[in-house]
């Protein structure tokens, strides 16, 4: 039963974090796309903010921006700061979910460091706290005054937490954790800065005083910040269903590489809807990126070792001493699983092990046992389309195999 419910949770859960950054990323696109857009008029000329016609949906909007603060605080007035702080919550549970919960088949790989799933938490949260202090102390500080040096000072700030992460963590975990600090400094400028900063403004306005420039400035200079951000942060999210992204030992440079590439296509954006033309070399930049990312993934298999003259990969085998599976069990997986997850797959067309998971021996199999046992007992999803023939009687075998990790009942 718990199997099920780990299932269902964990794809509940990635249903609300992709609807929540969704409407995150959305509206931080829309308000990007508006700053960029405003012209000044006559009416309401630049020092003001400028202003810009849109159309949508059968109707024309009349949007006009307000440098600080309108003279006259509406009545309503609405905010955006719920996409993206449910966007962290539900990403925050997404990781605990199936980082934490299943600690032992994503987040610990032995062959890095043998941690406990407890201690692995404590890194994981911990990162995540020391990356935004930096973060944002480095905001606060006299770098702060080049938006130049600030960029490149936070770009190797995240390529170190990279590198840090892959220190601790499995590939794939480490990524993940990268992607998340990454969303954690855009949430926490949101809930930490940009908002706060908004709220004293007003509350300067509804004193009838004038606000404080600073305030709109930093908040501005926080929002362009998560701007840059969003497209890398995605590219790492989904990367963990795509192992060659992260199983390089320079997927901090990989990470590095996406940063770059995801913030120039943002730049070329940005520079073409303030209509200050089609700066082409940023796709050029961008695709020299990802296909030096694609190149540093090529020696993890045997295919791309090939071409690139290296000799064979070296077996990477599991420590000694880890709990196996049955031999029973071992048995069924290597005639009919391991040809395709093996770390040098024998069945044309696949590469390396499909999203990451080996099970080309008893130590690894038993690492699978949960996802073995949902993908090959209890449904058909795997070998797919039963192309290896696997038997009702091996499925039985599956399924009966010992109770899941979370599971009571079978
Ligand atoms: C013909 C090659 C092939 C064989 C044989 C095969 N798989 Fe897979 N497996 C794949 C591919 C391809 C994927 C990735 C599917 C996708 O993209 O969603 C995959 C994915 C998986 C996943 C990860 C699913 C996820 O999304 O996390 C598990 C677990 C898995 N297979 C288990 C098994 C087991 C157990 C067997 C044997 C009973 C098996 N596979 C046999 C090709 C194979």
């Amino acid at each position: 039963m718990d199997g099920i419910l780990m299932e269902w949770g964990g794809m509940l859960l990635r249903w609300v974090h992709i609807i929540t950054g969704i409407a995150w990323i959305g509206s931080s696109f829309y308000f990007m796309h508006i700053d960029a857009a405003l012209r000044a008029t006559p009416e309401h000329p630049a020092e003001k903010g400028g202003e810009a016609w849109e159309v949508h949906g059968g109707g024309f909007y009349h949007v006009r921006k307000y440098l600080v603060a309108p003279e006259a605080l509406p009545e309503e007035l609405m905010w955006h700061k719920w996409e993206a702080y449910s966007s962290w919550i539900s990403g925050f549970f997404l990781l605990v979910w199936v980082y934490y919960l299943s600690a032992d088949v994503y987040l610990i790989d032995p062959a890095i460091r043998q941690i406990s799933p407890a201690m692995a938490a404590v890194y994981g949260m911990g990162g995540l706290a020391l990356g935004w202090i930096v973060y944002d102390f480095l905001c606060r500080s006299a770098v702060a005054k080049s938006d130049v040096a600030l960029a490149t000072v936070g770009f190797a700030l995240i390529i170190v937490m990279a590198f840090l992460f892959q220190q601790v963590f499995s590939a794939r975990g480490a990524f993940i954790h990268t992607g998340a600090l990454m969303a954690t400094i855009m949430t926490a400028n949101v809930f930490l800065v940009i908002i706060p900063n908004q709220r004293k403004v007003i509350a300067s306005l509804l004193k009838g005083e004038q606000p404080n420039p600073a305030y709109g400035k930093t908040g501005k200079q926080r929002s362009t910040h998560n701007n840059y951000l969003t497209l890398p942060v995605l590219f790492l999210m989904i990367s963990g269903h795509y192992p060659l992204s992260y199983s390089s030992p320079y997927a901090y440079v990989v990470v590095g590489l996406v940063l770059v590439a995801g913030a120039v296509v943002r730049y070329f954006y940005n520079e073409r809807h303030s209509g200050r033309g089609n700066k082409w070399w940023a796709w050029l930049v961008a695709a020299l990126a990802i296909w030096t990312a694609i190149w540093i993934s090529m020696p993890q298999t045997s295919g791309g070792r090939e071409i690139m003259g290296l000799s064979d990969l070296q077996p990477v085998d599991p420590i000694a001493g880890l709990p196996k599976s049955p031999a029973k069990v071992a048995d069924v997986i290597s005639t009919r699983c391991a040809m395709c997850h093996a770390q040098m797959p024998v069945w044309p067309g696949i590469s390396t092990a499909p999203k990451g998971v080996r099970l080309d021996h008893p130590e690894f199999i038993e690492r699978y046992r949960d996802e073995i046992r949902m993908f090959a007992g209890f449904t058909r999803a795997m070998p797919p389309n039963n192309l290896t023939g696997m038997t009702d009687e091996e499925r039985a075998l599956i399924r009966a195999w010992g109770k899941t990790r979370t599971s009571q009942a079978d």
